[in-house]
């Protein structure tokens, strides 16, 4: 099945908004393959950044995401990488429509709560960089009443 990386920023845990966020997916009928509160130091921002080094906000990006703990996740699921990123809403929150994660939270880009993988193939690095350790194993009994 589909997985995805998908994690709240130091600026999402700092407003308490991890149970919320972990509500939606769960709602949804996702399931949670792995979940952990931790510091984020900078070689780890950078590699899981590593598309946007150069770029001229790049740095500014890792000093954000090291600045405080991050709560990561892997969720699986039918098309979780593509509906999970519906579900944020548009990088800068002002494009974000309401009902989304950005949208009902937040205003300015550099503070946008939320990372989720952007492709299947970036989900599977993402989730090697963050959980080497590995992800629970298990199967929701309400399955057949989430899926046709
Ligand atoms: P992530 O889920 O964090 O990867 O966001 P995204 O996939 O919606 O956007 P992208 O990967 O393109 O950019 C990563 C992060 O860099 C964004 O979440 C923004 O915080 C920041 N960012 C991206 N583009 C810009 C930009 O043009 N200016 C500024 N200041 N920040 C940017
Ligand atoms: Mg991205």
């Amino acid at each position: 099945t589909e997985q995805s990386f998908i994690m709240v920023k130091p600026d999402g845990v700092q407003r308490g908004l991890v149970g919320d966020i972990i509500k939606r997916y769960e709602q949804r009928g996702y399931t949670l393959k792995g979940l952990k509160l931790m510091n984020v130091d900078k070689s780890l921002a950078e590699k899981h950044y590593e598309e946007h080094q150069g770029k001229p906000f790049f740095p500014k990006l890792v000093d954000f995401i090291t600045s405080g703990p991050v709560c990561a996740m892997v969720w699986e699921g039918k098309n979780i990488v593509a509906a999970g990123r519906t579900m944020i809403g548009a990088t800068n929150p002002q494009a974000s429509a309401p009902g989304t994660i950005r949208g009902d939270y937040g205003i300015d880009m550099g503070r946008n709560i939320i990372h989720g993988s952007d492709s299947v193939e970036s989900a599977r690095r993402e989730i090697g960089l963050w959980f080497p350790e590995g992800l629970a194993e298990w199967t929701p009994v309400a399955k057949p009443w989430i899926y046709e």
